[in-house]
């Protein structure tokens, strides 16, 4: 299911002679055009035919509008049920290309190429693929499994400073949810860069993959990965509704100190530990003012969160370093008094 390429991208080459799809459709976005798609194209060896599909980068084009042209593009190619899609890309890519694929011609198979650390370490693995609406992220999408995820963790050399530490926030929650080993290796890491990163990369996707494989529909397990997330979507959202984007792992920074702070008001941790997770994540990242949003919109938010039924939130909180519970119900004073806290913190 995940491969770690080598140099020549051995793997890649050996899945595609063996599954020999009629044509490869290459999605990528403008800078994975520049940065990435030439090392793919030069370590492809075989005959089959492709099209390389851009669109522009960011997550304004993960929409409806931007699906329907790739909808649009694979007719006029005329791909059929044995095409490919490669989505070459950080989590905007391979959500979109995922969806596309999965939906058109009620899905072709497709393979995801991640070339973000969010993107390895999470977006790419476990099948969930979507778009925006109405400034809702995710709100529309589908379960669907690439066939496989190629790993080539130098892609990360030309990542932005700022992508690497979003990505960074979805390995502190894998060991913070699920292996204090992970955790305390990643956090004594002084200065976030590439080289420092690489050796932890595939124990996160692991992780993850892990999780995934148990609770693929997320019944159960799978919501362990939303630590920090109902808060974090909740804050993310709201940027999105003003026009000012956060990076995704920034919220989920964010997140996961008001969700670590709600584990200390539901007794599930002391504050002791809390204290001292807080200050590890805030070494990473910046403090997110959230002053411009009233509690009663993030709360109308998380309420309206897909994850949720029956009006309750929900949510995911840890009772030790590297052990998660889910389906915690929660009062909303006590996200009130977390959200509180954290705006303290400024
Ligand atoms: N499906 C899931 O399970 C899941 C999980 C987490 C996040 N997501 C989604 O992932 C998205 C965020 O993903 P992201 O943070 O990877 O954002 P992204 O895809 O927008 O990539 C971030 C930026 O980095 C650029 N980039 C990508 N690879 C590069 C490289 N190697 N060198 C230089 N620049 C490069 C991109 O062009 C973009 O400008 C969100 O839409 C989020 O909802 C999905």
């Amino acid at each position: 299911m995940i491969s770690i390429l080598d140099q020549n991208f051995s793997q890649l080459n050996q899945f595609l002679n063996t599954l020999k799809p009629s044509k490869l459709f290459i999605l990528v976005d403008e800078n994975t055009h520049e940065y990435c798609l030439p090392t793919v194209l030069g370590n492809l060896e075989n005959e089959i035919p492709f099209e390389i599909i851009e669109i522009e980068a960011g997550e304004e084009l993960k929409t409806i509008e931007t699906a329907t042209q790739l909808w649009e593009i694979l007719s006029e190619f005329e791909a059929d049920r044995k095409s490919l899609m490669l989505n070459l890309g950080g989590g905007v890519i391979t959500d979109l290309g995922g969806f596309v694929a999965s939906t058109y011609k009620r899905g072709i198979p497709f393979i995801n190429l991640p070339t973000t650390l969010l993107g390895m370490c999470d977006a790419s693995i476990g099948g969930k693929t979507g778009i925006d609406h109405q400034f809702l992220k995710n709100i529309v999408g589908t379960f669907a499994e690439p066939e496989q995820i190629f790993v080539f963790p130098y892609f990360l050399r030309t990542l932005p400073f700022v992508e690497l530490r979003s990505g960074f926030a979805e390995m502190l929650k894998h060991g913070l949810i699920a292996d204090e080993k992970h955790w305390k290796d990643l956090i004594s890491i002084e200065n976030l860069d590439p080289e420092k990163i690489y050796p932890f990369i595939e124990t996160s996707m692991k992780i993850k993959q892990k999780v995934v494989e148990i609770d693929f529909k997320e019944q159960n397990i799978r919501k362990t990965l939303n630590f920090g997330h109902t808060i974090g979507h909740a804050v993310e959202s709201l940027f999105l509704q003003t026009n000012q984007l956060i990076p995704h792992g920034e919220a989920v920074a964010l997140g996961m100190i008001c969700e670590t702070q709600l584990s200390v008001l539901e007794n599930l941790i002391n504050s002791e530990t809390a204290k001292n997770i807080i200050e590890k994540i805030r070494k990473f990242y910046p403090y997110i003012s959230i002053n411009a949003f009233s509690t009663e919109q993030i709360l109308a938010l998380m309420k309206n969160d897909k994850k949720n039924s029956d009006g309750k939130i929900s949510f995911s909180l840890i009772d030790k370093i590297g052990n998660c519970q889910f389906d915690r119900s929660v009062s909303e004073e006590n996200i009130i008094s977390a959200l509180h806290f954290y705006q303290n913190l400024g």
